[in-house]
């Protein structure tokens, strides 16, 4: 999809379908001013016949029969300013897919304030999101395949913003591709190999170890869930240096399980579904930094993935076993499907070695935090409350919901103690985003501000909303993104 701004005056011939973002009460409707002559005039007769009010979320399509114009379709803001990203994305969806259920392939966005870079991007975000599908295991006809219109002008748009959420966008969408695969597909290995398809495209450092390297490496931690698997992990490891000017080093630690079966305490069937999305954060990171990449932020950005399958089988790990972590710290297992964080307690240890300037990482670790913030918010904790707002208004920004949950509660830190060892994997029910978090602590540099976002459920879509399609979300993708150009 190419996304341009075009001038006033420019040449209408081509287009087939007019999109209009509307404010709510803007009396005139001054982002029609662009059209021109009976172009104009007929818009301005269509909404003011449909008594249209713009109001958020609502939409006319009108179509028409007026050159190569097939369709006018106006979408309301509302005029809360505080949801106007979002609702300039959910427009952009709305005007883009219908394009591409009509088979337009050639779109005017008009809106209001188009020459602001934010007002841009957000456009442009949710023309590429709105666009997704993911359709490549379905048998069907070429008319039946949802096609993205080729062309989309909007006029007076700021062209960096433009670029700036095409790449956002697209992105997301590169994040939503590796989740939506199945457990049959994206195993350690092949998440490696699109790893390093990403550094060879982007001219990123990739490094990747197998099974033996993260032995050596005294992953003991990480190496214990991967080896009920058959499919050997791999501990991925993606830099991205800027040329010019540099303001410090973020790594990104992404949960990467190829499939969580819950291992012996296996999971019951109606919740091992989507466990194909146990590797959302890895994929959310691998997105992030292709943005980053793409837009060349001035961060070194490394990304670490523990990729690992948990499978039950003879050579799975146990209920009972006592592992060492790579920072020495001793882990009593009591719960085989609190796998993430032993993979993330090693991938943890790791980025504090490198000491960068902050750690931020993301996992859909725990059912528990769908349970307290629903299945469209994620939860975020820190050891830095200046950085956890940092990562909240980037959050914001993005039109993607985070909420703070608290780390200080002692009742809570005691449910991961162990008789026999320095922590125990499962702290139990109440408050198990909480304790989960509280674990993940316990191998982090204490001197390093710490983000850690719980995506649990907020990674996967079960019914189509707004610009997200069934399937992954690519949650978080964006914030991170958003985060490393607003610091
Ligand atoms: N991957 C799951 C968490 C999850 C649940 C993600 C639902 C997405 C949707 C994680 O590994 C897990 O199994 N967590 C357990 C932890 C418990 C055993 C302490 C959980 O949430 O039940
Ligand atoms: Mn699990
Ligand atoms: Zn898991």
């Amino acid at each position: 999809m190419n996304i341009n701004k075009c001038e006033k005056g420019f040449d209408q011939e081509s287009v087939q379908l007019i999109g209009i973002l509307a404010e709510e009460a803007a009396s005139e409707l001054l982002c029609l001013e662009p059209l021109a002559g009976e172009m104009l005039e007929f818009c301005r007769r269509a909404v003011i016949n449909g008594n249209f009010k713009a109001k958020a979320g609502s939409t006319i399509k009108i179509p028409v029969m007026h050159g190569s114009v097939k369709y006018v379709v106006v979408h309301g803001l509302g005029n809360d300013k505080n949801s106007l990203q979002e609702n300039i994305r959910e427009g952009s969806f709305m005007v883009l897919r219908t394009a591409a259920a009509k088979r337009c392939s050639s779109v005017l966005l008009c809106m209001p304030e188009a020459e602001d870079r934010i007002n841009s991007r957000s456009a442009a975000e949710g023309s590429v999101l709105g666009c997704y599908s993911f359709d490549k295991y379905l048998t069907q006809e070429e008319d039946e395949k949802l096609v993205s219109p080729e062309l989309v002008n909007v006029p007076g748009a700021d062209p960096a913003g433009l670029e700036e959420g095409k790449i956002l966008g697209e992105a997301q969408c590169y994040t939503r591709d590796i989740a939506n695969e199945p457990g049959n597909v994206i195993t350690p290995v092949t998440l490696a190999k699109k790893a390093e398809s990403l550094a060879r495209e982007l001219g990123l450092e990739c490094e990747i170890w197998d099974e033996e390297r993260i032995v050596k490496e005294k992953m003991c931690a990480y190496h214990a869930v991967a080896k009920g698997s058959s499919n050997p992990p791999r501990f991925i490891t993606l830099t991205w240096s800027p040329e010019g000017i540099c303001r410090g080093h973020v790594a990104l630690v992404g949960k990467g399980l190829t499939f969580d079966s819950g291992g012996l305490d296996i999971k019951p069937a109606d919740y091992m579904t989507t466990m194909k999305g146990d590797k959302s954060g890895a994929c959310a990171v691998l997105g992030a930094v292709k943005a980053a990449a793409r837009l060349k932020l001035p961060w070194k950005v490394t990304v670490i993935i523990a990729a690992a399958e948990n499978m039950p089988g003879g050579n799975a790990y146990r209920p009972d076993d006592i592992l060492r972590a790579r920072n020495g710290k001793t882990i009593e297992v009591n719960n085989t499907d609190a796998e993430g964080r032993l993979t993330l307690a090693d991938a943890l240890s790791f980025a504090s070695e490198l000491k960068p300037d902050k750690i931020i990482d993301i996992a859909t670790l725990t059912g528990a935090c769908a349970v307290a913030l629903g299945t469209n918010t994620g939860g975020l904790f820190t050891n830095n409350d200046l950085f956890g707002d940092e990562v909240l208004a980037a959050a914001k920004m993005s039109g993607e919901r985070l909420w703070k949950l608290p780390m200080d509660d002692p009742t809570l830190k005691k449910a991961i103690k162990s008789p026999v060892a320095d922590l125990v994997n499962s702290g139990g029910r109440y408050g198990g985003a909480i304790t989960a978090a509280m674990f993940l602590e316990a191998f982090v540099d204490k001197d390093i501000p710490w983000v850690h976002l719980d995506i649990a459920a907020a990674d996967f879509i079960k019914e189509q909303r707004s610009y997200y399609a069934k399937g992954a979300s690519g949650f978080g993708t964006r914030t991170l993104a958003t985060l490393l150009m607003m610091m």
